[in-house]
């Protein structure tokens, strides 16, 4: 019938076309059909088909083991499957691929196999690139963040002990200066006084700025006793009551997990004072099953499920990225009957990244 043979030759032509490989094999793997681009993609002549190639010699020594199981399980199910190989062209030179096949069944029993091979060395470099790209903006932000806790660290001392001590020191020499004053002088009295009362509070805001920027407490004391005193000062300073709740074991850490939790902890009761309109803040703390677990909840408004995964939330994602080097996890949540949930979790058995 002419109108048949004209259909199989334009399908035979838009086979050839495609700018993809579509290959047969028969039952024992070996390739009895392939379109134009299978010729131009791996090297091979017709003529070498038709001596005979072994679909497996298609792909480096080291996957066709693999190969061959995949199509006999291919051979064996009923759907489409997808796989990916290096493989091999006749002239030895390599590509990545996705080959997607499926059984060619005759008369009930499987016969071969067809499918078509998808050339995705370009996807796998763009991947390579993003995820390189990705791993060197993750170490960026890790380096910055320590140097920047190590700056406050420094800093914090240097303000609490120059600074500290030059006050006291001038206020003992104030001292000093009043007992040599006549008791009749006492307008020079009265500003003596009032240069004392002044050194007070600086001494007061010196403590203040240096706690503010590296609280002593969380390397004196540990991370509990930081957070029991920031609950406090936050309830002060804000008037939304804060409830802590720690867990039955005593909490210790290193360093490095104590200053990011602490941080986290920082940045997450900022957020409830600028953003919720919350009135009161529940807070736990708690290491079970070697996992440090830390959940916040405020009764605010809730955060808009948008501003989650916002690239422009600069302070949630600071949060996520301290964890990541520890294998953490940090999962935001509005729930349905109001507030903001911030729930952390750091694995304390994890080989850090960092
Ligand atoms: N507890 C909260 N309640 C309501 N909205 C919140 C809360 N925390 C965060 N948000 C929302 O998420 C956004 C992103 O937070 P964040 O990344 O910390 O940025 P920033 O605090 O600098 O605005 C905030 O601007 C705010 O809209
Ligand atoms: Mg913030």
């Amino acid at each position: 019938m002419p109108l048949k043979r004209e259909y199989k030759r334009n399908f035979r032509e838009l086979i050839d076309h495609l700018p993809q490989t579509i290959f047969e094999l028969d039952i024992d793997g070996k390739c009895r059909f392939s379109n134009q681009n299978g010729y131009e993609t791996f090297g091979y002549s017709e003529e070498d088909i038709a001596k005979g190639i072994i679909f497996t010699q298609l792909f480096i020594p080291e996957d066709r083991k693999r190969v061959t199981e995949n199509v006999y399980h291919i051979l064996k199910s009923k759907k489409v499957e997808g796989h990916e190989y290096t493989a091999q062209r006749k002239d030895g030179s390599v590509f990545h691929a996705l080959i997607f096949s499926n059984p060619i069944r005759h008369e009930g029993s499987p016969s071969g196999l067809r499918g078509i091979v998808i050339d995705i060395t370009d996807r796998k470099q763009v991947e390579r690139e993003l995820k390189n790209s990705r791993d060197e903006l993750r170490n960026l932000s890790t380096h910055l963040q320590s140097i920047r806790e190590e700056e406050r660290a420094n800093i914090a001392r240097e303000i609490h002990d120059e600074l500290g001590q030059s006050m006291t020191a001038l206020k003992m020499d104030l001292n000093w200066l009043m007992k040599k004053v006549l008791p009749d002088q006492k307008t020079v009295l009265d500003k003596i006084e009032s240069m004392s009362q002044l050194i007070d509070s600086t001494i007061q805001t010196v403590r203040r700025l240096s706690t503010e920027l590296r609280p002593g407490l969380l390397d004196d004391l540990g991370l509990t006793a930081a957070i029991e005193w920031y609950c406090g000062e936050f309830q002060n300073r804000t008037g939304i009551s804060c409830n802590l709740k720690l867990g039955q074991e005593e909490i210790t850490l290193d360093q490095n997990r104590a200053i990011a939790i602490f941080r986290i902890f920082q940045e997450t009761l900022t957020n409830v004072a600028r953003h919720s309109s919350a009135t009161h803040v529940d807070a736990e703390l708690a290491i079970t099953d070697h996992t440090l677990n830390m959940n916040i909840r405020d009764n605010g408004v809730g955060i808009p499920e948008e501003k989650i995964f916002d690239p422009q939330s600069l302070g949630l994602i600071g949060v996520r990225e301290r964890v990541y080097p520890f294998g953490g996890r940090v999962e935001i949540q509005a729930p349905v009957n109001g507030g903001t949930t911030v729930q952390v979790t750091i694995p304390l058995d994890h080989k850090d990244i960092t």
